[in-house]
């Protein structure tokens, strides 16, 4: 039964969409906890378009359960995160063009660079993820870096054309989460899941962590974030 961990960002999204005070994503984490949320997850991106630097500090003083920053693997933020000490630390990859995270971190390509990341976040007791695609290079190469988890990319699980395609995905993920187990690597996955795609990811054995944010966000807005969280919580967990 994985812990879910419910991503903020798209709070922040509406806030600045008028770079008002609201809605404030910190209220958001407040009753995502009451939802029963095991985890609070935002990305502090380069160019701030939705989550702020107040956002991270107050949510460090107020959020109760795992804190969870996604960033890149920059040394502004990991100066940033060093000084904040979020729980988890989950390293991702950023595009300025990109209007989500579009693929899985490269982490054969930027093995240097992550590993320097990687290496001070853990000397200050901050646990190490990194986002990847579901592949055995990635997977292997993770292990090298010693991060305590992988974030598998769930991406073309949930925009797979027709069954038969997501089907491949879905085994693809199987798969992938049997290799990063045998690793001893913890297993999390996230981006795209939604209250109809959820439940057979969150049945696969082995999984730990589960982060959503856009489809509880959307949800959100009709029927409350408490209550959406509290759905949310009960397909993951069931
Ligand atoms: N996991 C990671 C690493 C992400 O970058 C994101 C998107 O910010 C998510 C999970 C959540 O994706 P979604 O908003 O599609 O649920």
């Amino acid at each position: 039964m994985p812990a879910l961990g419910v991503n903020i960002d798209h709070v922040a999204t509406v806030r600045q969409a008028r770079r008002t005070i609201e809605p404030d994503p910190v209220w958001a984490a407040v009753l995502a906890e009451l939802g029963g949320a095991d985890g609070i997850t935002l990305h502090l991106r380069e160019d701030r378009r939705h989550i702020q630097d107040r956002d991270l500090q107050v949510m460090r003083q107020t959020v109760q359960v795992k804190m969870n920053l996604e960033m890149a693997a920059e040394e502004e933020m990991t100066a940033i995160a060093l000084s904040v000490k979020p729980d988890q630390v989950t390293l991702v990859p950023e595009k300025r063009e990109e209007i989500t995270t579009e693929g899985g971190l490269d982490v054969v390509a930027h093995a240097a660079k992550i590993k320097t990341c990687a290496e001070q976040l853990k000397a200050a007791g901050i646990e190490v993820s990194l986002f990847i695609d579901p592949d055995e290079r990635q997977i292997e190469t993770a292990k090298t870096l010693q991060v305590d988890a992988i974030e598998l990319h769930t991406g073309r699980y949930a925009d797979a054309a027709n069954a038969r395609a997501r089907d491949q995905e879905f085994d693809q993920l199987v798969t992938a989460t049997h290799l990063g187990i045998d690793h001893e690597l913890l297993v999390h996955m996230g981006h795209g899941l939604t209250y109809r795609n959820v439940s057979p990811i969150a049945e696969i054995d082995g999984v730990s962590e589960l982060n959503i944010g856009h489809s509880i966000v959307a949800r959100a807005l009709m029927v409350g974030f408490e209550e959406a969280v509290r759905e949310m919580k009960s397909l993951v967990t069931l």
